[in-house]
């Protein structure tokens, strides 16, 4: 059955080159500021579409369907023999919020910085000097949680394919795992029309932040 639809995988795979590329502009490449922040846009869109998508995307990738309750997590957890999930087990579901909030959290704060050369974020100039410098540190050690996140998810899910379920990794490619399909699917007009709402939203949400919010908090714009 098909378990991840096509905007979902699209959404993994672009996620992955994502965070590679904002670590290649910040810490290797020189002169990348302008795109490492147009990259953190786009990602901070995809946090708003995934949220969207928890919430009227199909059935697997709804928060409904895979965020534990404390019981379903502690039992999960202790149980010897783990069965296999249609959508994410209730640790793999942690991660996922895990990683939203996380990105979430590295792209706004990513607003208030600048590279003390050419660049600022466009809320660099609205709050106090401490504050913007906390938030700074905020942007290097969220980067670190990060890392740290996906490490222990790419363990998790090598692991997972070596003892429970062969076709975890091909699923996040191909959509499909060999598990009878517990939920009602969603017509193809459907997930379309849902999915491009969501991306109209993100994309409306994120345009707001980046070309309006700054006049709306009256920030002033800063010049070197
Ligand atoms: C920058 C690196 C990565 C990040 C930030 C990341 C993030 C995520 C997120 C957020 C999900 C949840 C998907 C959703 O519910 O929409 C996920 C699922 C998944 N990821 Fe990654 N991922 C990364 C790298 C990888 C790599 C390298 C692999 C392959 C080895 C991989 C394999 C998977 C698989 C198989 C799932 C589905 C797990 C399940 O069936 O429960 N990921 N990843
Ligand atoms: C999820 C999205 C983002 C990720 C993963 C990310 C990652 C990083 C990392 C790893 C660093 C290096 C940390 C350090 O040197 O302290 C950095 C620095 C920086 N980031 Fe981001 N960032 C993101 C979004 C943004 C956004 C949206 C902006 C601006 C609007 C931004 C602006 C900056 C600036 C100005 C620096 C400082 C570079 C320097 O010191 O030369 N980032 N970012």
């Amino acid at each position: 059955m098909k378990v991840w639809d096509i905007y979902t995988r699209l959404w993994h795979w672009l996620l992955v080159c994502g965070i590679f590329f904002q670590w290649l502009s910040a810490e290797i490449l020189d002169d990348q500021m302008q795109n490492h922040a147009l990259m953190g846009y786009t990602l901070l869109g995809m946090m708003i579409f995934r949220l969207c998508w928890g919430f009227i995307g199909p059935e697997a990738i709804r928060f409904s369907r895979f965020v534990p309750s404390w019981h379903t997590l502690t039992h999960y957890v202790s149980s010897s023999n783990k069965h296999i999930h249609v959508s994410h087990n209730p640790l793999g579901a942690l991660a996922v919020i895990a990683f939203i909030g996380l990105i979430t959290m590295q792209a706004i704060s990513g607003f208030f910085m600048d590279d003390e050369i050419f660049f600022t974020g466009p809320l660099y100039n609205w709050l106090s000097a401490s504050t913007t410098s906390l938030i700074a540190e905020v942007h290097d050690i969220a980067f670190t949680g990060i890392l740290l996140l996906i490490a222990i998810h790419i363990i998790a899910v090598i692991y997972h394919r070596f003892k429970y379920e062969p076709f975890i990794i091909t699923a996040m490619v191909s959509g499909n795992k060999p598990l009878a399909n517990p939920y009602p699917t969603l017509a193809t007009f459907q997930l379309h029309l849902r999915a491009w709402f969501c991306i109209g939203l993100s994309i409306l949400i994120v345009w707001l932040m980046v070309n309006h919010l700054p006049d709306w908090l009256g920030v002033e714009a800063a010049f070197y």
